[in-house]
């Protein structure tokens, strides 16, 4: 199979990649290398199978022939990450609708049609207030104009620009609901709160923790989430759908910092900041985020197969490799 990921250098893209390359795929990644890395893509670096082009995808002169090439596209570049989206609101809305939008006509208008998964998130659920989310649940987002929307909104857009395509043109796409992804790749810089505790964790430093850490999170292995998304592009029943993809096992975030600390055998305190010290005024957080996944196992049969401290123990064990590496 020929497959295509967009922002395939960066965390759960070169995840697709290695998923694809041992499964003998032939793998093309497109990234404009802005939160990806050559680093991740280093595994793969003079594997025959393996292409990589630097590009951006809003501008791209090689996305006619590429999407002509594959038989899947993973569409995963994005402008992700709270800080980010509060910092350049206006690229995010660039990048993450305009691409998606350039994908799809590229795909219809060369009368195509792979595999497409189109990466939305859990955050476009909003302030909905049930404890677990079906992909049926209102879209509860706030009316003012908060900026820190500005991802969910433009997730949502894309979500519904997917579901035209596959009505109106047959396109076989997939709207995957990402909720919180974890694993080796995923850094900290952008405000995602694993890489940060893990770090912090094994140099013995404060976790911070913002806001009470009483809100709860469901954190997934992306060495899953990359089968789950595997399965469903390839599933007919799903073309046109939205799917949550993720792990329903719940933890505070205090429980996680907690959690971390007692695998990494730290020293580390936890050290409370509010939202406002961190991101500023504008930002809100929701209280809970777990998906129902009743719809995921129905069409794939898919159940996560990494525990949370399973994966923290493989986070921990490399952060303090890279640590000494680095000493
Ligand atoms: N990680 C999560 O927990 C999570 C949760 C929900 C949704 N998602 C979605 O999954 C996708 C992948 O997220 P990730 O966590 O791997 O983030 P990431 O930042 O590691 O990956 C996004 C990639 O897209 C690239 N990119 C950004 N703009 C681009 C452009 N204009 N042209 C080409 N490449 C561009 C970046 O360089 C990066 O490599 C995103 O669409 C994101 O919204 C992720």
């Amino acid at each position: 199979m020929h497959v295509l990921i967009t922002g395939g250098a960066g965390f759960i893209g070169s995840h697709l990649a290695a998923h694809h390359l041992a499964a003998g795929d032939q793998v093309y990644v497109v990234d404009n290398l802005s939160t990806g890395t050559l680093a991740n893509l280093e595994a793969f670096r003079g594997h025959p199978a393996f292409r990589f082009t630097e590009a951006d995808i809003l501008h791209w002169s090689g996305l006619g022939q590429a999407v002509a090439w594959a038989d899947r596209i993973y569409h995963m570049a994005a402008v992700v990450g709270v800080k980010k989206v509060l910092e350049d609101p206006v690229a995010v809305i660039a990048t993450n609708m305009t691409g998606t939008e350039r994908i799809l006509r590229a795909i219809h208008s060369g009368g195509w049609n792979p595999e497409v998964i189109i990466a939305s998130t859990s955050e476009v659920y909003g302030f909905n207030e049930k404890n677990a989310f079906a992909e049926t649940d209102h879209i509860v987002l706030p009316s003012a104009g908060r900026l820190r929307w500005t991802y969910a909104v433009t997730k949502l857009a894309d979500e519904f620009l997917a579901f035209s395509y596959a009505r109106k043109y047959g396109l076989h796409v997939v709207v995957v609901r990402l909720f919180n992804t974890i694993g080796p790749n995923q850094v900290g810089h952008y405000g995602m709160v694993v890489p940060s505790f893990v770090r912090q964790a094994v140099r013995n430093e404060p976790l911070t923790v913002y806001g009470d850490g009483e809100q709860t999170r469901s954190f997934c292995d992306v060495r899953d989430t990359v089968v789950a998304l595997d399965r469903l592009a390839g599933c007919p029943e799903a073309w046109g759908e939205v799917v949550n993809v993720g792990n329903d096992q719940e933890i505070s975030i205090r429980g996680l910092a907690e959690l971390i600390v007692q695998r990494a055998r730290s020293n580390s305190s936890l050290e409370f900041i509010s939202y406002a010290d961190a991101y500023g005024e504008e930002f809100e957080d929701v209280t809970h985020r777990r998906p129902q996944l009743n719809k995921l196992k129905a069409l794939t049969g898919f159940t996560p197969e990494w525990t949370l401290p399973d994966t923290l123990d493989d986070l921990i064990e490399r952060a303090r490799a890279k640590n000494l590496r680095v000493a």
